[in-house]
């Protein structure tokens, strides 16, 4: 099942990455030239690229363009140079599981290919295309999987998301927006709200945007507004993406998510996590160990670069938040819908096994 208006934030162009400007849009639809690993990096945590599929993804072509850089070619200096490629990466986000996951991957493929520092440099390439084209795929099925997860009801559905875990945060159909759009093609769906997500405005800005430019008909409240919504019967169900997932069905998310599962389950209404199966850390035993990211202050303090608040306003300005498994309902990958607690059941992507 595909969408009719695909959106592909991350293409490789021959010889360089291209990225849609996330920070631009929904104003602007501006692509960036990378072809260099340094700059991917800056472009992860300028949030050019975000949306934690997505980052894994550009992540793969970033350690290529690494290695291109790499001028040795004696092997084992050329790994070791890669290593700290890679971990320049993997510095960028905290949070988001699929990057390490990505990167672990790409440099286990270095090591295991025979042959000389051209041999590896172009295995890594063909690698990041395989990691970039099989995201794309995986969010078809959780699109599909999540179909039966949604909750039958008499009339069409209102589902409710945050931020944006659309096209736009994977390699392309998404995966909490991936389950929506399919329930749009499957004659499903009558509306998503979209929450706008503060500090950064992904569901406004991003979420919005690619519901608008598919035609599913969306409406955009404040993040404050998903109780009220919720206690007027507006919503059927939330669905939302992860950052990452621990064995015991934690999620970690944008902040806001943990706020929306106990809404819903006052409401009672489902909450969907979708998510690939390479966002849940096996090796993490619960939510707490994860780590969030405090983001600058000035994500709160300004909205587009003018001041909201006095000088002197302290900040706290976490950027997600953690979910315990007792408020999720399912979480939908790629090998189907499961309650949280029989993960374990699920197998483990390739480079986890
Ligand atoms: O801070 P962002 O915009 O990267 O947050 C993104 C999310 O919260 C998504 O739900 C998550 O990364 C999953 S994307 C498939």
């Amino acid at each position: 099942m595909e969408s009719l208006n695909p959106v592909f934030p991350v293409v490789w162009q021959n010889d360089h990455l291209e990225l849609i400007d996330q920070n631009r849009l929904p104003d602007e639809y501006d692509l960036v030239r990378i072809s260099r690993s340094e700059d991917l990096a800056i472009a992860i945590e300028d949030m050019i690229v975000r949306g934690a599929s997505a980052i894994g993804v550009a992540a793969a072509y970033g350690i290529y363009l690494g290695a291109r850089e790499i001028q040795a070619t004696e092997r084992a200096l050329f790994l070791n140079r890669l290593e700290a490629v890679a971990q320049t990466l993997r510095d960028t986000h905290s949070t988001a599981v699929n990057l390490s996951w990505v990167i672990d991957r790409m440099l286990k493929a270095a090591r295991q290919t025979a042959g000389d520092v051209a041999r590896i440099k172009s295995v890594l390439l063909e690698t990041a295309k395989q990691i970039q084209n099989e995201n794309l795929q995986t969010c078809y099925q959780i699109g599909n999987h999540g179909q039966q997860a949604l909750p039958e009801t008499p009339q069409k559905l209102r589902l409710l998301t945050h931020c944006n875990a659309g096209a736009l945060a994977t390699a392309g159909y998404g995966t909490a927006l991936g389950v929506v759009r399919s329930a749009w093609l499957d004659d499903r769906l009558e509306r998503v709200y979209a929450t706008e997500t503060r500090p950064r405005f992904q569901g406004a800005r991003l979420t919005a945007w690619e519901c608008v430019e598919e035609g599913i008909p969306v409406t955009l409240i404040t993040d404050g507004m998903a109780a009220h919504c919720m206690q007027q019967g507006m919503v059927d169900a939330v669905v939302v993406g992860a950052d990452c997932i621990a064995a015991n069905g934690d999620v970690v998310n944008k902040v806001g998510t943990y706020g929306l599962a106990l809404l819903a389950k006052a409401h009672h209404l489902p909450f969907l996590v979708a998510a690939p199966l390479s966002t849940v850390d096996f090796g993490c035993a619960t939510g707490a160990q994860i780590s969030s990211k405090t983001r600058d202050g000035k994500e709160i303090s300004h909205i587009f670069d003018r001041p909201i608040c006095p000088m002197g306003t302290e900040f706290y300005n976490p950027a997600s938040d953690m979910t315990p498994a007792e408020l999720v309902t399912a979480i939908i990958t790629e090998q189907g819908a499961i309650a949280p607690s029989d993960l374990h059941q699920l197998k483990h992507p390739p480079e986890k096994r």
